[in-house]
C-alpha cells in the first residue's frame, strides 16, 4: 500500500502568532499546534497573552505529560515597535530554537467617516498593519533566510477589495498587506520564504463585534453572503494550516479568500432566509409572476 503523504503534518515546525491572544489569531495558533507546530502568540497586553498561552495548553491538551518542555509559549508584543518585535522572534528562538512560520494577526479597527479622518489615524492603522507586519516579517525572514525555510501569512481583509464604508485607514492599510505579500513573495521566494495572504470575510471578533452583532451593517453583510452566516475562527485558522503545511509548498505571493462566497456575491436576490427569496418555494413562485 502506498505511503500516506502528510501534506498538513506540521509537527517540528515553531510559529510565531501576533495577536495570537484572541480571534482570529488565537484560532489559528491553536489549530497550528493541533497539527503538530511549537506555537509562541503575542500580543500587547501580558496578562491576557498569559491567559491565552493557559487556554491553548488547556484547549490542545498538550504541555501534560512534559511540562518541561511546553509547546505553547507567548511574549509581550507590540508590533509598532521594532525593539518589542525583535524581542518577540528572538523568544521564539530561545524557546524551540528556530522559527518556520510567521503570521501577521495584530490588527485594529477604525470607523471614522473620511472627512472627520485625521493624518494620525489614519498613520496608526497603518502602522499596525503594515509597518507592523513589515517589521515582523524583517525580524523573522533574517532567521528563516539562514534556514532557507520559512512561510509568512499576512491577514488581509475583504476590504482589500471592496469598499466597507468609513473604514478608509483599514481598507488602505489591508490593501497596502496585498502589496507586502506580493513584494516579499518574490524578493524572498529564493531564500526558501513563501510569503502569503489570507483575507477573511466577516467574523465576529474584539475587532468588528460592535459594528456586525445586530446590526445594519451586520444585517446586509449576511444578506450579500451567499452562505448567509458570519465565519468562525476556525474556518480561516484552517486556511492558516493549509498555508503553512506542505500541501502548499508551491503557493507564493496568493491570498486566500475565506469569506462564505461574499466576493462572489453581485446584484440579485438575497439567498439570506429571512428576505423570503431565499426558500426554493418562494422563488420558484416568484419566477411564476
Ligand atoms: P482581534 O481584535 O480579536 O485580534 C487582534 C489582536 O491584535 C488583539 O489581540 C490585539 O490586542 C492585537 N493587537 C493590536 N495591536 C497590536 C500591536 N500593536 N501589537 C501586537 N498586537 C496587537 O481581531 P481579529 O478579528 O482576530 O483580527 C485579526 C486580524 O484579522 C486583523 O489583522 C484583522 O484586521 C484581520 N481581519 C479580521 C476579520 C474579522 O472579521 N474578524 C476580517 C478580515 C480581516
Amino acid at each position: 500500500m502506498a505511503k500516506r503523504e502528510q501534506w498538513f503534518d506540521l509537527s517540528g515546525k515553531v510559529a510565531v502568532v501576533t495577536g495570537g491572544a484572541s480571534g482570529l489569531g488565537y484560532a489559528i495558533a491553536r489549530a497550528l499546534v493541533l497539527h503538530g507546530a511549537k506555537v509562541l502568540i503575542g500580543s500587547r497586553t501580558t496578562d491576557k497573552v498569559e491567559a491565552a498561552v493557559k487556554q491553548l495548553r488547556r484547549e490542545t491538551e498538550t504541555d501534560a505529560a512534559d511540562s518541561s518542555s511546553p509547546v505553547v509559549a507567548g511574549v509581550g508584543l507590540d508590533v509598532t515597535n521594532e525593539a518589542s518585535v525583535a524581542k518577540a522572534m528572538q523568544r521564539a528562538m530561545d524557546h524551540f530554537g528556530r522559527l518556520d512560520v510567521l503570521v501577521n494577526s495584530a490588527g485594529v479597527m477604525l470607523r471614522k467617516p473620511t472627512f472627520e479622518l485625521e493624518p494620525a489615524d489614519f498613520n496608526r492603522i497603518y502602522d499596525t498593519h503594515v509597518t507592523g507586519s513589515l517589521r515582523c516579517a524583517q525580524a523573522a525572514g533574517h532567521l528563516m533566510r539562514e534556514q532557507h525555510a520559512g512561510c509568512i501569512i499576512n491577514l488581509a481583509s475583504i476590504s482589500s477589495f471592496v469598499d466597507l464604508i468609513e473604514v478608509a485607514a483599514y481598507a488602505a492599510a489591508k490593501n497596502a498587506v496585498l502589496g507586502l505579500t506580493r513584494s516579499l513573495a518574490n524578493e524572498w521566494a529564493k531564500h526558501g520564504i513563501r510569503t502569503n495572504a489570507i483575507a477573511p470575510g466577516f467574523i465576529p471578533t474584539e475587532i468588528n463585534r460592535s459594528m456586525i452583532e445586530k446590526t445594519d451593517r451586520g444585517r446586509r453583510i449576511l444578506e450579500h453572503t451567499p452562505m448567509a452566516r458570519f465565519g468562525e475562527g476556525k474556518e480561516i485558522a484552517g486556511a492558516a494550516v493549509f498555508l503553512a503545511s506542505p500541501a502548499a509548498s508551491f503557493i507564493n505571493g496568493h491570498t486566500l479568500v475565506v469569506d462564505g462566497g461574499y466576493m462572489a456575491s453581485g446584484i440579485g436576490d438575497s439567498v439570506a432566509w429571512w428576505t423570503g427569496s431565499g426558500s426554493p418555494q418562494v422563488q420558484q413562485q416568484q419566477m411564476q409572476q
